[in-house]
This record gives C-alpha cells, structure tokens and sequence, in this order.
C-alpha cells in the first residue's frame, strides 16, 4: 500500500471497507493540505471507531467517512478518483469498481485487497480488470492479514 501511494502520489482517495481505519491512516499520512481520502463503511461502530482514530493520528481534517452499504453509496459519487482502494465484500469487488469507473482517468489507479485468500470470490474482478481491455493488472503478494503463514496477494490495476 506504501509502495503504490508514493509512487502513484494520489490527491483523491476511495477506501471501500474501513474498518477502524488501519489503512486509511496509512494512506492518508501521504496526502497533502487539501488532498483528501473518502472512506465507505457500512457498520456505524466501525465508522466512529475510525474517525476517533483519525482524530488521534491527527488526520481528520484529510478523511471523510461515509457510513452506508458501498453498493448504495458509491453510484452517488460525482468527483474523480486518482486511487481506490478495495476492502468490503469480496464478491461485490466487481460491482463497485463499476460504480466508480466513470470516475477514473488514465493512470487511476486501483488496489484490491485479498485477491488470494478470498479467491474465487474475487474471480469475476480479476477476469474484469485483466482482460476487459481497460486496466494494465498486476498481481502481487502481500503478507496475510489473517496471520496465516500461507500470505495474501493484492490484485494492482492502473487505469489505460
Ligand atoms: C477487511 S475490513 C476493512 C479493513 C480496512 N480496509 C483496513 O485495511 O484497515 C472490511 C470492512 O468492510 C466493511 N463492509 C462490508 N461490506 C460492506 C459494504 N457493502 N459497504 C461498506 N462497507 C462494507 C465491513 O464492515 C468491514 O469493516
């Protein structure tokens, strides 16, 4: 996740699926004054457990949480995203990146999380971005989130 923000150096930010916000405070910490990074996240508890997180990283004034199902949310977005970050359910991967396509540019780029571990879930978003055509995809090992020794992989799609 490191690697592909400094190197994409993203001012606009989608995180689908925050949790309690680890990934979201590691992004954010790349973003400038005025950049920012919207969070979806369905679960109100989560929600408020991240903004107090943000809080405390001294990052609120950077993220913005939406609290509501990705699937109803994202379709109402209107401003373009220079990254997305995907982390809710796994077998609706497919369907919000189609929420947000329009909202991508040439260089765009988007991180799918737990390509190896959720497969085949993720099967039809890794069939999409590999071979629709639109995305240059990469697939890359990450360590598990789950503290298995088998490890996970990332699925990395940048925007043609
Ligand atoms: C694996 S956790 C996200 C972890 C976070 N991205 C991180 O790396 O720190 C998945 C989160 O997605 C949320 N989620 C699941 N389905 C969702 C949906 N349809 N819309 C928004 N959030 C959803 C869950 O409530 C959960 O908090």
């Amino acid at each position: 996740m490191d690697e592909v923000v400094g190197r994409h150096k993203p001012s606009s930010i989608l995180e689908v699926g925050t949790n309690v916000g680890y990934s979201a405070i590691r992004m954010a910490r790349h973003l400038k004054a005025g950049q920012r990074l919207t969070c979806v996240e369905v679960s109100g508890d989560m929600a408020l457990a991240a903004r107090v997180n943000f809080e405390k990283a001294g990052l609120s004034d950077l993220i913005e949480v939406i609290v509501g199902d990705a699937l109803s949310v994202l379709p109402t977005f209107t401003t373009r995203f220079d990254m997305v970050f995907l982390d809710a359910a796994k077998d609706d991967y497919l369907d919000y990146l189609r929420s947000v396509e329009k909202l991508l540019h040439a260089g765009s780029v988007v991180v799918a999380d737990n390509v190896k571990s959720f497969y085949p879930a993720v099967k039809p978003y890794l069939d999409y971005v590999r071979n629709s055509g639109r995305y240059a995809s990469s697939y890359r090992d990450a360590p598990s989130n789950w503290g298995t020794d088998e490890g996970d992989a990332v699925e990395v799609s940048v925007r043609l």
